[in-house]
């Protein structure tokens, strides 16, 4: 699908569909009352009589509206306005959904006179590009039986004032790249355990750099990582067939001597619990553990797509989480790379454990900040649910930004406090720390785990066990794509810091 975005008339588009938004109650938008006006009314008679009455997730394709040259009109509902964020996704949703189950090839949609809470044109229509391509987001490789081809090919985005158009090229072209950004996350976290293992993983990055080739990929394998004595990660993988690695993917758009920004993903491809084995409900959505290395692969993808002016390194510890003779259990002592000595006391804290390694490992980047993205802890989900990503931090400025690139990009993140108090539920009679600290405030407890370290940089840590997609229940799973989003407003507005 092709986007653009210009200034263009109603009444020229007499071939293509016309995507038109009605608010509550029937109450038209200009170009909706522009169209009543040239049918002479046709369209106001037509919705009294239709059950259309322009609550959100309504549609009505029209065609061949009386007295007028169109081939095809869709009402969409927009309910009240202003709308919400939110909503206007919702909108956006419907009205694309719309386009694919008609089977229309070239749409035209007005639906950017849409009044948002707190959000101009350029918003609007970068959260449309986006919003679209979720729309149309399949994942059918592995059903004999595909749905009917996706036709849309062209959407046109009209803008009211043409003093907007090259800002609103900008929106459309970063919105087309972050879509890219979460296709990518979502296929790769979509994707079961049997085929996304580590070295799956480490081929996918391979194939990426080979895609886009700003990218260099470097990675450690296990003898590698013996090497540097990551004893925390090692442990974790000593249960599984599957070899483990260290993906290092680094994006070079800034000057050479520019410190990066380093993103660190929880790649656990599966996560059975290990010997703390999980129950069975709780094992469905494991595969989805390596969500945090899927958003590192899309925003990097998505960032040399825009050629931002920063430097970017990836850094995904992979590994599978399996008990076996060889896995690592409870009571288990183990050496970080830090230095730091761990007494494990759930196998099922895993997360923990391949970060820790991995954020002592970042420091030889010299790092401007340090994101770690993790499926950590169902704790998350039971303080802030499926909608809201938990946010931890050692710098209030850098939580701050985040929780604003969230809030811009409706892609929000919460921030959970880390004080003193919270570090000594991780208290170990035996080694410098426990791997958990009690039921709890748990996503605060892990947190208080990762910032050990994390204590040569300034780090945030975004818990996205609830947000990633795992889903409510067991037949609505599927990756979400956060928190790319987020992430990519980030990057975007460091970016500007930066040649401003
Ligand atoms: N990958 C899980 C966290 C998780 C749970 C993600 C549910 C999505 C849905 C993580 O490795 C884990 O098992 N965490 C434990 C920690 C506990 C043992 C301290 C948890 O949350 O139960
Ligand atoms: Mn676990
Ligand atoms: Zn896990």
């Amino acid at each position: 699908m092709k986007t653009i975005v210009e200034r263009t008339a109603f009444t020229a588009q007499l071939k293509t569909c016309l995507v038109i938004g009605v608010l509550q109650k029937g109450q038209l938008t200009p170009t909706a009352k522009a169209i009543d006006d040239l049918s002479q009314g046709a369209l106001s008679t037509l919705l009294k009589t239709s059950g259309f009455d322009g609550r959100i997730g309504q549609t009505l394709p029209i065609y061949h509206l009386n007295n007028t040259q169109f081939d095809c009109i869709l009402l969409v509902g927009c309910g009240k306005a202003p709308v919400s964020p939110t909503q206007f996704r919702k909108v956006i949703n419907t009205a694309i959904k719309s386009l694919e189950i008609y089977q229309v090839k070239e749409a035209v949609s007005y639906l950017s006179e849409i009044p948002v809470k707190g959000q101009e044109t350029f918003w609007k229509i970068k959260q449309s590009v986006e919003g679209a391509w979720d729309a149309l987001y399949r994942f059918d490789q592995f059903k004999t039986e595909k749905e009917p081809a996706i036709k849309l090919e062209k959407l046109t985005l009209h803008i009211e004032d043409n003093k907007e158009l090259k800002q609103c090229e900008l929106a459309v072209e970063q919105g087309a790249a972050i879509a890219q950004g979460i296709i990518l996350t979502k296929n790769l976290a979509n994707l079961p355990s049997n085929i996304c293992t580590p070295s799956y993983l480490l081929q996918q990055a391979h194939a990426l750099a080979k895609e886009i080739p700003t990218l260099t990929i470097n990675a450690l394998d296990q003898e590698a990582m013996q090497v540097l004595n990551m004893g925390a990660l090692l442990a974790v993988a000593k249960g599984s067939k599957e070899p483990p690695y260290m993906i290092c993917i680094e994006y070079k758009g800034g000057k050479a001597d520019a410190a990066p920004i380093v993103l660190v993903g929880k790649g656990v491809t599966f996560d059975s619990g290990g010997i703390s084995l999980k129950t069975p409900d709780g094992l469905v959505g494991m595969k989805y553990d390596m969500s945090g290395a899927a958003s590192v692969f899309g925003t990097l993808k998505a960032a040399s797509l825009l050629k931002l002016p920063i430097n970017i390194v990836g850094v995904i510890p992979a590994v599978e989480n399996m008990p076996d003779g060889a896995a690592y259990k409870p009571e288990d002592i183990l050496t970080s790379m830090s230095g730091l000595t761990i007494e494990v006391i759930s196998t099922d804290a895993e997360g923990r454990l391949i970060l820790g390694d991995a954020l002592t490992y970042c420091q030889r980047y010299n790092p401007e900040v340090v994101i770690d993205i993790a499926t950590l802890t169902g704790a998350v989900i039971i303080a802030l649910g499926f909608q809201t990503t938990g946010l931890i931090a050692n710098d209030d400025d850098l939580a701050k930004d985040l929780l604003e690139a969230g809030l811009e990009s409706n892609d929000r993140a919460w921030q959970l406090p880390m004080w003193d108090e919270y570090q000594e539920q991780l208290k170990s009679p035996f080694a410098d720390m426990a791997n958990v600290g009690g039921r709890s405030a748990g996503t605060i407890t892990a947190g208080c785990f990762l910032s050990r370290f994390a204590k040569k940089y300034r780090w945030a840590h975004l818990d996205i066990a609830g947000t990633a997609g795992m889903g409510n229940g067991v037949y609505d799973r599927m990756s979400t794509g956060r928190p790319v989003p987020l992430l990519m407003q980030y990057l975007i507005a460091q970016s500007q810091d930066k040649s401003a």
